[in-house]
C-alpha cells in the first residue's frame, strides 16, 4: 500500500521555517502538516493564517491544517483565505460538527475530522462518508515528540474498513510519533496519511527521513 507522508512543522525550526518547508518538499513530501494551537483545546500556542499566508507562495505542497483551537468555525474562512488545502477540526471542539464541514466545504477546501486518543471512532460515523479526510490522534495533542499509543491502532483499523466497506475516498491520517517502528504498524492497519514530526525535522537529513518512512510503512 503507498503511503502519503506529512511533515509537520510543529518540529521544525522556527527561526527558518521557509527553509524548511523547501527541504521538506524537495525530500518528497506529500503534504505539509500545519498544527495550529490556541492554548485553550490544547495547553499550547503555535501560529495563525498570517504565518500560513506567508509560508504559501514558496511552496507548492498541499497545505494540511490541523486546527487544535476551540470553536474552529471562528477561523476556517481565514485559513483557507490564507491557503489552507484541507482545513480538519475535531469533534471534541465542534458542537455542530457538520455545519463546520459543510462550512469548510463551501469555502472551498477540503473537510476533515480529527479525534483525540480517547474519542471513539462512533461520534463521527454520521460524517464519515462526507469528510475528505479522518485524522486519528495517537498522542494527546500539543506537543511534538511524545510517545506513540498504541491502543488507538484498532480505531485507525476500524476506520479504514468503515471507509472501504462504503466504497469512501477519505483519507485515513494518522497523527503523533510515527516513527520508523510505528509507521508499518499504522500503515498495516490501513492509514494512508502518515504526520510525522519529530521523526522528519529531528532528523539531520530530512530526505533520508521522510525516504526511511516511507519504506517503512511500504515494506
Ligand atoms: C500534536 C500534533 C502533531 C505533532 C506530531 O499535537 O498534532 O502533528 O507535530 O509530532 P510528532 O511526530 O513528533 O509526534
Ligand atoms: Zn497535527
Amino acid at each position: 500500500m503507498t503511503v502519503k507522508i506529512a511533515p509537520s512543522l510543529l518540529s521544525a525550526d522556527f527561526g527558518r521555517l521557509r527553509e524548511e518547508v523547501t527541504a521538506v518538499e524537495a525530500a518528497g513530501a506529500d503534504l505539509l502538516h500545519l498544527d495550529v494551537m490556541d492554548g485553550h483545546f490544547v495547553p499550547n500556542i503555535t501560529f495563525g493564517p498570517q504565518l500560513v499566508a506567508a509560508l504559501r507562495p514558496h511552496s507548492r505542497l498541499l497545505f494540511d491544517v490541523h486546527l487544535m483551537i476551540a470553536a474552529p468555525e471562528r477561523y476556517v474562512a481565514d485559513f483557507i483565505a490564507a491557503g489552507a488545502d484541507i482545513v480538519t477540526v475535531h469533534v471534541e471542539a465542534c458542537v455542530h460538527l457538520h455545519r463546520v464541514l459543510a462550512q469548510i466545504k463551501e469555502k472551498g477546501a477540503a473537510c476533515g475530522v480529527a479525534l483525540n486518543p480517547a474519542t471513539p471512532l462512533g461520534l463521527v460515523e454520521e460524517v464519515l462518508p462526507l469528510v475528505d479526510l479522518v485524522l486519528l490522534m495517537t498522542v494527546n495533542p500539543g506537543f511534538g515528540g511524545q510517545r506513540f499509543l498504541h491502543f488507538v491502532v484498532p480505531k485507525v483499523n476500524a476506520a479504514a474498513i468503515f471507509l472501504r466497506d462504503r466504497n469512501c475516498q477519505a483519507a485515513v491520517e494518522v497523527d503523533g510519533g510515527v516513527d520508523v517502528t510505528t509507521a508499518p504498524v499504522v500503515a498495516a492497519a490501513g492509514a494512508t496519511i502518515l504526520v510525522a514530526g519529530t521523526a522528519v525535522f529531528g532528523a539531520p537529513d530530512r530526505a533520508a527521513a521522510v525516504r526511511a518512512l516511507r519504506e517503512a510503512a511500504e515494506g
